[in-house]
C-alpha cells in the first residue's frame, strides 16, 4: 500500500473488534514517529502505548458518552505534549502541529497493516492524565484507538454513527480550503 492508498484507506471506524497488537507493531509505530519532522528538530511529542486491561477500564470511564464504541479497542495510545517544548515564535505555537503530523504517521501506519486507527477528542483530559500519570504541564492531547473493523455494525453506536461506518462522513468543497495565490481567491 503507497501512502496515497493509506491516505485512501483510512477511516474512523467505530465498529472494532478485540486483535492482539504485537510488540512489533508497537515497535514500527514507535520508530516511525520518531522520523517525523519538527519545528528546530524539537520532537515534542510523548505517546504512552496503553494495553493493560486494567488501565484500559480506568480510561473508559474518562470517555465522553458518545465514546463507548471506544471500549472496543485493543490499545490505546495517549498523545501528549505541551508548548514549551517546542517553538514558540510570536503566536504561532508549534507543539500541536508536530505532535499532529507524527500522529498522522502512526495513523497511515495503522492504516497499512489493515488496522483501525481511530483518535478522539471525547474524554475527560485531566482523569485521563491521572490515571497515565501524566505530568501536570502536559495537554492529553488525544487518544488513538487501535482496533480491527468489525464487518458487524456497532449496535451502541447512534444512527449518524452508524451511517458513517458505510459512507465518509462529508468533505469541504476544494474550493472551500484551497486558494491560488491569495487567500480567498479560486
Ligand atoms: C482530533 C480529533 C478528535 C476526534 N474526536 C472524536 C471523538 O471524540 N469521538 C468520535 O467518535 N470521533 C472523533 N473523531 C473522528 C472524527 O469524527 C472523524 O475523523 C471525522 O468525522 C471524519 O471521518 P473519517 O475520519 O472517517 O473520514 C476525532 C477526530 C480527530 C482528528
Amino acid at each position: 500500500m503507497n501512502v496515497k492508498e493509506a491516505i485512501e484507506k483510512r477511516r474512523a471506524y467505530r465498529s472494532l473488534e478485540p486483535i492482539q497488537i504485537s510488540e512489533d507493531i508497537i515497535t514500527s509505530f514507535k520508530e516511525l514517529v520518531q522520523l517525523a519532522p519538527s519545528c528546530m528538530n524539537n520532537q515534542p511529542w510523548k505517546f504512552v502505548f496503553i494495553q493493560d486491561k486494567s488501565i484500559l477500564n480506568q480510561i473508559f470511564t474518562t470517555l465522553s458518552p458518545g465514546n463507548k464504541w471506544v471500549e472496543n479497542a485493543s490499545l490505546m495510545i495517549g498523545v501528549l505534549s505541551k508548548p514549551e517544548d517546542d517553538c514558540i515564535i510570536g503566536k504561532r505555537y508549534y507543539y500541536l502541529f508536530d505532535t499532529g503530523i507524527a500522529t498522522a504517521y502512526i495513523i497511515l501506519r495503522a492504516t497499512e497493516l489493515g488496522l483501525v486507527a481511530h483518535p478522539i477528542a471525547g474524554f475527560n483530559e485531566e482523569k485521563a492524565k491521572n490515571i497515565l500519570k501524566a505530568p501536570k504541564d502536559m495537554r492529553l492531547i488525544t487518544l488513538i484507538n487501535i482496533g480491527k473493523k468489525s464487518i458487524n455494525i456497532n449496535p451502541i453506536l447512534s444512527e449518524s454513527m452508524k451511517m458513517g461506518e458505510n459512507k465518509r462522513p462529508p468533505r469541504k468543497s476544494l474550493d472551500e480550503i484551497s486558494f491560488r495565490n491569495q487567500y480567498g481567491k479560486n
